[in-house]
């Protein structure tokens, strides 16, 4: 049994009367709190909440757990709705190349970059894969992630996605996390398919897509829609062919040209698209009305030196807006989404109250757990996070440097304190 009963809490953050899918626009900038709370969670679900001055004891009370959290705010823990941290080894030698000035691209070109990984993870051992993953699990958990999506595409070989596919199957198994999975296997072209890409994209479609449904393996499907990489016809092509199976995309678009990633997308219900450096006019109108998350990834954008994707146009425009880590060992070697939190405020000019929407509610959104997570909200899973004691919500994103989490809290227990 996991009763508990949290009192005394400074702020409870991103309370919620009536569950919304997702915010978005000025909305953004509006964030629901109650001073001196208590919250009170059974059998892993919030039951209940409000102002201490209604809290009333309850004989059964007397059997939960109690946590007081003067001075501390409590919050939905993170989301991180787009991941790759199933991965065989770091990619550190690049990031030397890197700064001596070799783009993403040209380092992708002479065959290092997603093709070195995977090179690498053909031969990768899958329990070390997994207990590597389980590791980098840990870690996210005492950085306040309480849900995680985690894709393939190191694998770009039928049986090495299938065996990427298998390690996120069993962090599912192993983990407290919320964990999503979803299939890319069209994240890069092999070497030998150089020159005869429809070629690879038939393999994805006629051979990798079935036996990855046949064994239930993944939630969705992504492609990376980018110059260099897959074309709009090829992405079509891969999410028609899914949604045969029932796959929902989830994709890797504009990151490095205005490549019509967004509009394909949109126009296969994505549930997110990830990256957005290059949106415009176009690509903005493309996203109004649609059911697409517009998420953008900061991690990625400062390790690799790029211009950030226009968040505030977006919002103004009456879009929402989320934030994920992209945690990967090549382009944003990190899962603290307190990190990413900061960089959306410092580098996106998101405020405060819009980051934590961007990282609770709106990632819930973009990896289709909406109705169980991302908000203080009675009915949804007890996945809660605990401050230390900080002043408030613009410490979370203003103290860059320094882990805020004191407890996390996941299905109604206590994983981190
Ligand atoms: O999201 N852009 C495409 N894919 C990953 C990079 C993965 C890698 O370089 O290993 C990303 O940044
Ligand atoms: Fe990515």
């Amino acid at each position: 049994m996991n009763n508990l009963i949290i009192k005394n809490i400074k702020s409870l953050i991103q309370t919620e009367d009536k569950h919304r899918s997702f915010v978005s626009g000025t909305d953004m900038a509006k964030l629901a709190n109650i001073e001196n709370a208590y919250l009170i969670v059974e059998n892993g679900i919030i039951k209940s909440f409000g102002s201490m001055v209604d809290y009333k004891p309850l004989k059964e009370h007397e059997a939960h757990m109690q946590i007081d959290a003067s001075d501390k705010l409590v919050l939905p823990a993170w989301c991180d709705s787009h991941t790759h941290l199933v991965y065989p080894k770091s990619r550190d030698i690049e990031y030397v190349d890197k700064i001596k000035g070799l783009s993403y691209e040209e380092i992708a070109k002479r065959g290092g970059g997603i093709l070195n990984s995977a090179r690498l993870m053909q031969s990768a051992n899958e329990d070390q894969l997994f207990e590597d993953a389980m590791l980098r699990l840990k870690e996210i958990i005492n950085w306040g992630t309480g849900a995680v999506e985690i894709k393939s595409g190191y694998g770009l070989s039928t049986e090495s996605e299938l065996k990427m596919l298998r390690v996120i199957k069993r962090l599912k198994e192993a983990s407290p996390l919320t964990i999503k999975s979803t299939f890319l296997g069209a994240h890069s072209i092999p070497m030998e398919y150089r020159g005869q890409q429809s070629k690879f994209v038939d393999l994805v479609i006629n051979e990798m897509i079935p036996e990855v449904a046949k064994e239930k393996l993944a939630d969705y499907v992504d492609v990376f829609c980018d110059v260099g990489f897959f074309t709009v016809e090829d992405t079509d092509r891969i999410l028609n062919a899914a949604a045969k199976y029932g796959l929902s995309p989830k994709i890797h678009a504009n990151e490095l040209d205005y490549s019509g990633g967004i509009q394909v997308g949109v126009k296969y219900n994505a549930l997110s698209v990830d990256h957005l450096e290059f949106t415009g006019d176009d690509e903005i109108e493309a996203l109004m009305n649609s059911g697409t998350m517009p998420t953008i990834l900061p991690g990625a954008a400062f390790f690799l030196n790029m211009a950030y994707a226009p968040a505030r146009k977006m919002m103004d425009a009456g879009l929402p807006v989320a934030l994920a880590s992209d945690f990967n060992p090549g382009s944003s070697p990190s899962g603290n989404m307190q990190l990413i939190m900061a960089m959306g405020s410092i580098l996106y000019r998101m405020l405060p109250e819009e980051v934590i929407h961007a990282v609770t509610k709106n990632t819930a959104y973009a990896m289709g757990v909406e109705k169980e997570l991302g908000s203080i909200c009675i009915g949804k899973k007890a996945n809660l996070l605990i401050t230390k004691s900080i002043p408030g919500i613009e410490y979370l994103p203003y103290a860059y440097g320094e882990n805020k989490i004191e407890t996390t809290i996941l299905n109604g227990e206590v994983v981190i304190k």
